[in-house]
């Protein structure tokens, strides 16, 4: 009797959520647990760095002891103990530097301490197999799109661990865009949120924004130039006086972002003959992406799998879910390994 093996903690830090989950042998989340920093940041209209390491200071021993007290309870025990895991995880790229520095050592200092196993995972590859929380029987090959305020990206997943980029973002991700139209119209911060909100009170075809990179023959994505539409739209409308329609504005900016979005998902489908389709990261909550996704691959017979909407944005869960597999695979990290700022899948 007693938990499954192995018993798993992972951490999560490389933005704004310090997090901390414990996996079991059968994959089950035992705990979960973010604080989010996103109040302390909001009123600088983005993540500020260094306060962002800061807070994972603070937070970061008391998301593990909670976690490990809600682990404990929900194997009918007291909180468990640091001895009674059989490995640290954490994330260790890609991410902000300064914080994923936090989770890095503060990880590879308990799993010192305890004589334990050390795991690095990289963030993306957590947002991925995030959707295993939807869907426990997702099995490679298949297409993803990860789409955060850090990363845009298409991939084809040959197998679990063998991954090729197929295209990415040459500027702004399609979370940045979101947020900038956003504190561009004064909506504050997240504007992924909020814009989806008043989008689906507005008109998705009211305004003409440009549909960037569509026929660039590439996967490639770019979305500078629309978030620079949208600003030079609201400076046009303002300069003649004329009141702005914000909902217009956001339908309109959202589905330009998902025509494009959509478009290069069917080609890489295409081009891979993937027959399954899944998103990750934190724009993988937007309703209406999902709706076009789910509208494109009914049409065309492909398996889509979403993350359920509690599991698109950062949290370590999704980083234990990866962790268990390296467990399996005997893939440890040496306690000479360090965090990386920018890493490929
Ligand atoms: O994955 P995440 O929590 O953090 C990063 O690793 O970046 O993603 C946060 C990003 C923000 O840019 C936020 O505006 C965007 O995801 N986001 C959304 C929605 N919810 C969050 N973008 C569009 N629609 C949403 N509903």
């Amino acid at each position: 009797e007693g938990p499954v093996r192995p018993l798993i903690l992972a951490i999560e830090s490389s933005c704004d959520e310090t997090g901390a989950a414990v996996i079991d042998g059968e994959g089950t989340l035992l705990a979960d647990v973010v604080a989010s920093q996103v109040d302390f940041h909001a009123r600088f209209g983005g993540v500020v760095p260094e306060i962002a390491s800061r807070k994972h200071v603070e937070a970061i021993c008391g998301v593990c002891e909670e976690c490990l007290e809600q682990a404990g309870a929900r194997l009918g025990q007291g909180p468990l103990a640091w001895a009674d895991l059989d490995a640290v995880a954490v994330t260790y790229a890609p991410g902000l530097m300064g914080a994923l520095v936090v989770g890095v050592a503060f990880a590879k200092g308990a799993a010192w301490a305890q004589g334990l196993p050390f795991i690095g995972v990289n963030h993306l590859e957590g947002h991925l197999h995030a959707n295993k929380l939807g869907a426990a029987d997702l099995r490679p090959p298949l297409v993803a799109s990860l789409v955060s305020g850090g990363n845009t990206l298409l991939v084809e997943v040959r197998d679990w661990g063998d991954y090729r980029v197929l295209g990415e973002t040459i500027d702004d991700a399609v979370g940045e865009a979101f947020d900038k139209v956003a504190k561009a119209l004064g909506l504050g911060y997240p504007g992924g949120p909020v814009i989806s909100r008043l989008a689906a009170q507005g008109n998705p075809d009211a305004i003409a924004f440009p549909r960037a990179m569509l026929h660039s023959g590439n996967l490639d994505f770019s979305l500078s130039g629309l978030k620079t539409a949208v600003t030079s739209y609201i400076g046009k409308e303002r300069e003649v006086g004329r009141p702005l329609n914000v909902p217009d504005i956001a339908a309109s900016f959202q589905q330009a972002v998902i025509d494009v979005q959509v478009a290069k998902a069917l080609r890489a489908l295409e081009e891979t003959g993937a027959t399954t389709f899944c998103l990750g990261g934190g724009v993988a909550a937007n309703p209406a992406l999902r709706a076009a996704y789910q509208q494109a691959c009914d049409q065309r017979g492909v398996r889509l799998v979403l993350p359920p909407l509690s599991a698109c944005g950062d949290h370590a869960g999704m980083i234990a879910l990866v962790a268990l597999e390296r467990f399996r695979q005997g893939r440890f990290f040496g306690l000479d390994a360090d965090a990386q700022a920018r890493c490929d899948l």
